[in-house]
Formats: structure tokens, C-alpha cells, sequence
């Protein structure tokens, strides 16, 4: 199962493991763009089974309906590639009060993944893949304003929603490890995608026009690291790191390792899923 998966890197790892026997499952917000992706994968490979399930990753009952959907239909889950994101200049509040990029990059990715765990159990080796980003010393949860009501900064919403990935990612390493199932999160590289549609003005406009000028690699290439996190049977222990494009793990800024910062972020977050 893939979110993010009708564009960039979430649509290249879709066709880079579409062409095994793997069964894919694409989630999406729209309908088209969807279908498209599913059509072509399946003019490349004509006997890939593909399914494509709807929903706006921004809103728990979403979320939770794609799960459901996914239960209804399918027995058990192999892989989850938590892959959806974005970031964005202006705060945007979804209907269900909250602030896209923390819904969209963090909690769509801890819902989904928590929903999913019965089937993922059920696989011989479940693997969940949350795709981050680069965790500078910077990327902090801001505990008093998860939110960003008080004040918003784009990359700040965008760090603190990654930097709340790889939390997550280490604590549910944690509550798995007697368990058959691993969690990892990557950071794709710098990547030229549609990730900057949002981003209109100040630094974060000159940052990702920079980026994807001089420094970004091509989703096929960025695919890579996902697909090798997916199915490189290597890793079938390795749970609970964060990558960075190389075949070893390596260590994240010390907040998001730091246990205290990290129970703080667990309660926070269930008071969110939980409203929702
Ligand atoms: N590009 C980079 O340099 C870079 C660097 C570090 C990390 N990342 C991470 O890589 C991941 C993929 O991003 P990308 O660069 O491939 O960007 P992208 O081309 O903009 O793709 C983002 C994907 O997320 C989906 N999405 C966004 N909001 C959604 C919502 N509310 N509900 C459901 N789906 C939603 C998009 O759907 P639509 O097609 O409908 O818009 C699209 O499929 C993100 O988590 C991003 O943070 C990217």
C-alpha cells in the first residue's frame, strides 16, 4: 500500500515495485489522477493487480475509511509506504480543525499505520515505511503550538511534521519488537516533484526553486530508497532507523531521540486522533 502515490516519489516507488509480482494498493484524494497511475501501471505490466482507494489523507474519517475499505476487501498487508506530504507557505485548516501539514505528513502516516497493524501482523514480515525528510537540529515538535495557531512558519510545520515522523517511527519499533512487523522512516533525497506547489513566497519559494535547480535527483532515483527499505530481505530485522539514501541507518537530531519529547508527542497525538 502506497500513499502519495500519483505523484513524485510515491508514484515512482508505485512503478519501480509494480513491475514484481507484488499486488499494489494506491491510495489517493483524486479519482483521476489515481486511475491514471493504476492505467499506467498496468500498460507496463498488464498482469499487476492494482487497486486504487480513495480518500483526503487530511481527515481522520478518511483515513479511517480507507482503512476499512482496505479490511473489507484484502486479508493482509505486507508493506506500508506512508508517502503522502507536502508543504506548504500559507496554514491551511482542515475541516476537522487541523493544520494540513501535521494531519497529512505525521498523522495521516500514525493513523494509517495503527489501523493497519492487524493485517500487517498477519503478514510473514510486515514492513512500514514512513518517508521523512532530512531531520536538521532544527526539526522540533513546538509542544505548546502543534497546532501552529499561534504563530505558522511553513518549514517549521513541515520539520516539525518530519521530525514527528521518525518519533513515531522509533516508538512504534518500540511496541512492535516482540512482534514479526519493523517500522523505518527514510528521507527521499531532495527530489524534483510537485512537493513546492504550495509554496508561493519567502524563503521556503527560494528555497525549494534553489533546490530544484541545483540539488534535486529524479523520483525514479529517490524510488530506490524506498523500494530497497520495501523488499530488500536484509532488513527483515532492522527496525525502529531512519536512512538516509545509504544501505545503513543513521542517527536523527537528539530531540526527536530524546524518550521525554517523545512521550509528550504520543499524548498529544492521541488527543488529536481522538477528537477526530
Ligand atoms: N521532494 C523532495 O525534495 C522531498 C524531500 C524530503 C521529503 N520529501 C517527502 O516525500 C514525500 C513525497 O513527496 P513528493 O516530493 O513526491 O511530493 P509530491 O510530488 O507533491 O507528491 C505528494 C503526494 O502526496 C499526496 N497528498 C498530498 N496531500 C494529500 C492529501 N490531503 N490526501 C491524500 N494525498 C495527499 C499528493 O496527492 P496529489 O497528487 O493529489 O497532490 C501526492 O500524491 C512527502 O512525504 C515529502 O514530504 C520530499
Amino acid at each position: 500500500m502506497i500513499t502519495g502515490a500519483t505523484s513524485g516519489v510515491g508514484k515512482a516507488a508505485a512503478m519501480a515495485l509494480a513491475g514484481s509480482e507484488n499486488e499494489l494498493i494506491l491510495i489517493a484524494r483524486n479519482e483521476k489522477k489515481g486511475e491514471a497511475v493504476k492505467r499506467e501501471i498496468l500498460n507496463l505490466y498488464p498482469f499487476t493487480k492494482v487497486s486504487l482507494l480513495l480518500g483526503d489523507l487530511s481527515l481522520m474519517k478518511d483515513i479511517r475509511k480507507v482503512a476499512r475499505q482496505f479490511q473489507n476487501k484484502f486479508e493482509s498487508l505486507d508493506v506500508l509506504i506512508n508517502c503522502a506530504g507536502l508543504v506548504s507557505s500559507d496554514r491551511v485548516e482542515t475541516s476537522e480543525g487541523i493544520e494540513q501539514t501535521l494531519a497529512v505528513n505525521y498523522l495521516s502516516h500514525y493513523l494509517l499505520s495503527n489501523l493497519l497493524l492487524p493485517e500487517l501482523k498477519k503478514s510473514n514480515q510486515g514492513r512500514i515505511i514512513n518517508v521523512a525528510s532530512l531531520i536538521p537540529p532544527i526539526a522540533k515538535v513546538n509542544f505548546d503550538d502543534l497546532n501552529s495557531e499561534k504563530n505558522y512558519n511553513g518549514i517549521k510545520a513541515y520539520l516539525q511534521s518530519k521530525a514527528a515522523d521518525v518519533m513515531f517511527t522509533y516508538d512504534l519499533a518500540e511496541e512492535l519488537k516482540h512482534t514479526n512487523m519493523t517500522v523505518n522512516a527514510v528521507h527521499p533525497g531532495v527530489v524534483k516533484t510537485n512537493l513546492g506547489v504550495n509554496t508561493s513566497k519567502g524563503f521556503l519559494y527560494l528555497f525549494v526553486k534553489f533546490s530544484e535547480k541545483f540539488l534535486a535527483i529524479t523520483p525514479e532515483k529517490s524510488a530506490k530508497r524506498i523500494v530497497y527499505l520495501a523488499t530488500d530481505p536484509g532488513l527483515s530485522k532492522i527496525t525502529g532507523k531512519y536512512f538516509k539514501g545509504g544501505k545503513k541507518p543513521v542517527a536523527t537530531n537528539s530531540f526527536s531521540n530524546n524518550p521525554e519529547n517523545r512521550k509528550k508527542l504520543l499524548e498529544l497525538t492521541k488527543l488529536f486522533i481522538g477528537q477526530n
